[in-house]
């Protein structure tokens, strides 16, 4: 089985990337052939300064490797390094309906909160589509935001090998887990780069303490007892803590009077769960910001085995479509 997904290096990861698509990554790399990659194109569409991108990429890469994923186990590498990708991507878009393109949430969304729209924005499913085939990924974990995106991969892969022949190209399917779809950010809605409630993924004490305690929560007072419907402190809290913790905190939730709690104690607990959780990602992350060569290294290697696979491919559809 040949697992993969990208990342866009766009902004500090934070726990909705982590839980939706990090531990997955890293959970998979033992299932089989994991392929995962920064993507820098995709990042294009949102963000303009040169310094800052390559800034963020090796960030990402750092990330990549402090929660844990294994050079030795996966292809870790940039989308950028990988030219074949872009003659995939022009393939796919001469069997792509605008239509379909069109239909997509994140487009609309995008445009919607003020970003260009350009080209490289509206045909963005078209590239994530080459992303995809051209490691003929079977699996592909992502959180639920890109599981339109995904529809679109499968759509055009079945066009491709209905008019080219089957077996052009390999029918992928996404891996979007429940309990994780949608972490929900400090004001309740998706967490998203975009949208300015995130929690980090690493970062100072302090500063995370402070982001945590602005979850925005009902206004009951300590002496009453508190919804835990649609709470969105208990829904991250579910994330770090077992069962048996998650109850507790539901249950101090319908105290009142004297034994009432106040939401700074569920934040706090929350707030120490997280610290807890990430300890050893923040201390890997601190070794390898000081071993920046190596960064490079497993990049540069990455991109030689992704581009062995990815040149195969690519041969293989260029025949089905008569360009060789
Ligand atoms: P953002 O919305 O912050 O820009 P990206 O679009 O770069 O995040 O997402 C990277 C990966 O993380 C994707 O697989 C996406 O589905 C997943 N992801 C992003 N936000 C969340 C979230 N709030 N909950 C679950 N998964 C998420
Ligand atoms: N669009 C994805 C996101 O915003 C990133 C991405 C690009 C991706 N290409 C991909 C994810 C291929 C999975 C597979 O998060």
């Amino acid at each position: 089985m040949r697992i993969l997904t990208g990342l866009q290096p766009s902004g500090k990861l934070h726990i909705g990337n982590y839980f939706g698509a990090m531990d997955p990554a890293v959970k998979l790399q033992d299932q089989g052939e994991a392929f995962y990659f920064i993507a820098d194109y995709h990042a294009m569409t949102s963000m303009t300064d040169a310094a800052t991108l390559k800034n963020n990429v090796q960030d990402l890469a750092i990330d990549f490797l402090a929660c844990g994923l294994d050079p030795e186990k996966a292809t870790i590498f940039r989308q950028s390094d990988i030219p074949e990708v872009n003659e995939l991507a022009w393939i796919l878009s001469t069997v792509c309906p605008m239509g379909l393109l069109q239909r997509c949430h994140s487009y609309k969304d995008k445009v919607d909160r003020g970003l260009d729209a350009n080209h490289a924005l509206f045909a963005y499913p078209a590239l994530m589509a080459a992303d995809i085939l051209l490691y003929d990924a079977n699996l592909v974990p992502v959180g639920k935001d890109q599981k339109q995106h995904l529809e679109v991969t499968r759509d055009l892969a079945g066009k491709i090998n209905d008019k080219f022949g089957e077996g052009t190209v390999v029918m992928p399917e996404a891996q979007i887990k429940d309990s994780t779809a949608v972490v929900p950010g400090l004001d309740g809605q998706k967490m998203s780069k975009s949208y300015d409630n995130t929690i980090p993924l690493t970062g100072g004490k302090k500063a995370i303490r402070k982001q945590i305690m602005k979850i925005v929560t009902s206004s009951h007072e300590v002496v009453e007892a508190k919804p835990t419907d649609g709470s969105t402190v208990i829904a991250l809290y579910k994330l770090f803590a077992d069962e048996t913790a998650v109850q507790t905190m539901i249950d101090e939730h319908g105290l009142s009077g004297e034994q009432g709690m106040g939401y700074g104690h569920f934040k706090q607990q929350l707030f120490d769960a997280y610290w807890e959780k990430f300890e050893s990602v923040r201390a890997k992350r601190e070794e390898l910001e000081n071993n920046l060569d190596y960064i490079q290294q497993v990049i540069s290697k990455g991109a030689e085995k992704a581009r062995e696979e990815s040149s195969k491919v690519l041969e293989r559809v260029k025949k089905a479509v008569g360009l060789r």
